[in-house]
């Protein structure tokens, strides 16, 4: 969620929000921020990489933060982020490729790890993939201008049964 950008515009839409990420300052600031709106966000401390959400979710969406998922455990990780979620739930997901490592932007957050051509994708072979595509903008933060490129997702839950991947 980091400092809660779209976790605040998506409460402002009317979702009820949890948001999670493992930096306390970015919450701090997120929660600072929604209590000034006036927006009631749910926030957790937590590591992705074994965070284990407890509940149904109608939505999951991750902006830029799930390329700190390690390679190898990343199918493990997407099957449990689906189970998560009710059927005819929707996953919309953007994770940096592999053209953004290449040359590595001003404002790239480090540690993290470039899916490959098509990754994203394979982990929603069994739902309706309602949006599948490559994405590239223009950013002129730090002064520098340069490209961000992203693989997109927003894929659909099967209506009943297990299905994972
Ligand atoms: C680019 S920011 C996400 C921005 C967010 N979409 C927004 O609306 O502003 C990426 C975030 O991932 C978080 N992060 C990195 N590794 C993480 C991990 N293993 N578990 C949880 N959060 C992590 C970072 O702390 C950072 O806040």
């Amino acid at each position: 969620m980091g400092r809660g950008r779209d976790l605040i515009f998506l409460s402002r839409h009317g979702f009820r929000v949890l948001g999670v990420d493992r930096d306390p300052m970015a919450i701090a600031r997120a929660r600072r921020r929604a209590a000034g709106l006036g927006l009631p966000i749910r926030t957790e401390l937590a590591d992705l990489r074994t965070y284990r959400l407890r509940g149904s979710y109608e939505v999951l969406f991750s902006s830029s933060a799930l390329n700190h998922l390690p390679p190898s455990g990343r199918a493990r990780r997407f099957a449990h982020f689906q189970r998560a979620t009710v059927p005819e739930g929707i996953h919309a997901i953007n994770v940096f490729d592999a053209k953004e490592y290449a040359r590595p932007s001003p404002d790239i957050d480090p540690g993290g790890l470039p899916f490959r051509r098509g990754e994203l994708r394979s982990y929603y072979r069994r739902w309706s993939v309602l949006e599948d595509r490559e994405l590239a903008l223009e950013c002129r933060f730090g002064g520098r201008p340069h490209r961000h490129f992203w693989q997109v997702i927003v894929a659909q839950k099967p209506k009943s049964g297990a299905m994972t991947r």
